[in-house]
């Protein structure tokens, strides 16, 4: 028997008995299910209530869990909803991607030939609107700091995304130096060559290249005449750090006191990335420590490594 057609059986009988409310007499209720019902339907009544009652528990129980779960990941709840959730509503509602979003944003209200009006605008966007993974202002400063310390000729950046950080990067070069930024995702390209030019940069001084980065680290010096990388930035999946390093160690193209600074060692993380660094003996390394772009709360950093040479 279900649990409903027991619920309206035990009406029927003494509420047509007893004038009063089984609802409002609780105590009655009980004695005329006693009274009127069979002895299994009473057994069953009462398991079905004690089950409740423990279910009841154990959920009340969790809750203290529950709750400080979510009070301790909070920040990944913000950074998913901002990153997953509201990207796929808005990608429903607009039909543009979100680079394209960000873009045309940046378009209307940033100054062309401003670098630094279109990073604010970029990090308003993406602090105010949408979540997009540019390394951001915080960590951009650290970027811009190491950058001009060392002063490179020939820069080559893994992963330009819109290319926020290749802007970045590019106003604080020296007349002559040369920026090689790869990226395999062909949208994010498009939207990066117009951002990179709206900034006011030409091919001389960025160099796009649309390709997978294990096919353009090899052949660097080939296709693009690169003797020497004095600066390498990484910023694509973290799963390809390790190997993209140990393709520009055998690539002969860093030299002594070449600086390599990798983003999101900490978050997503990138342990054999890391592993490697320390074992290897090729580098003198420090982390930066700093906090997720845009998002509060979330710790990251960022490798900075100097190549020692061949010994
Ligand atoms: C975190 S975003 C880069 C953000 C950018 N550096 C910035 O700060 O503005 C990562 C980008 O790397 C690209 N990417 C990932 N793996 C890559 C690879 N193996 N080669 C080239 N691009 C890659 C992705 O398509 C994505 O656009």
């Amino acid at each position: 028997m279900t649990p409903a057609v027991v619920e309206s059986d035990w009406h029927f009988p003494y509420s047509s008995i007893l004038p009063s409310s089984p609802a409002a007499t609780p105590e009655l209720h009980l004695l005329a299910c006693q009274t009127f019902l069979p002895e299994s339907l009473r057994n069953s009544i009462t398991s079905q209530r004690s089950g409740r009652m423990v279910s009841g528990a154990i959920a009340l129980a969790f809750l203290p869990l529950l709750l400080t779960l979510i009070i301790r990941y909070r920040h990944y709840f913000v950074l998913f909803y901002r990153a997953v959730l509201v990207r796929i509503v808005k990608d429903c509602l607009t039909g543009l991607s979100r680079e394209e979003r960000a873009f045309q944003y940046v378009l209307t209200h940033a100054t062309p030939g401003d670098a630094d009006s279109i990073l604010d605008t970029f990090d308003q966007w993406c602090s105010k609107v949408e979540f997009i993974s540019n390394i951001g202002p915080k960590k951009g400063k650290v970027l811009d700091r190491i950058l001009t310390e060392n002063c490179p000729l020939n820069v080559l950046e893994l992963g330009a995304h819109c290319g926020y950080s290749t802007v970045r990067m590019a106003r604080l070069l020296a007349i002559g130096a040369r920026i090689y930024s790869v990226e395999m995702d062909e949208h994010n390209a498009v939207v990066a060559e117009k951002i990179v030019r709206l900034a006011g940069f030409d091919d001389d001084t960025v160099e796009l290249i649309v390709r997978p980065s294990d096919e353009v680290i090899p052949r660097l010096r080939e296709d693009f005449g690169v003797e020497r990388l004095d600066f390498v930035f990484m910023d694509h999946w973290k799963r390809c750090y390790l190997p993209d390093l140990q393709l520009l160690e055998g690539s002969g193209l860093l030299g002594e006191g070449t600086v390599i600074l990798a983003d999101n060692v900490i978050f997503p993380g990138a342990p054999n990335f890391l592993r490697h660094v320390k074992k290897s003996g090729l580098y003198e390394y420090r982390v930066h420590r700093a906090t997720l772009e845009y998002i509060r709360g979330i710790r990251d950093g960022m490798a900075e490594l100097t190549y020692l040479g061949v010994k």
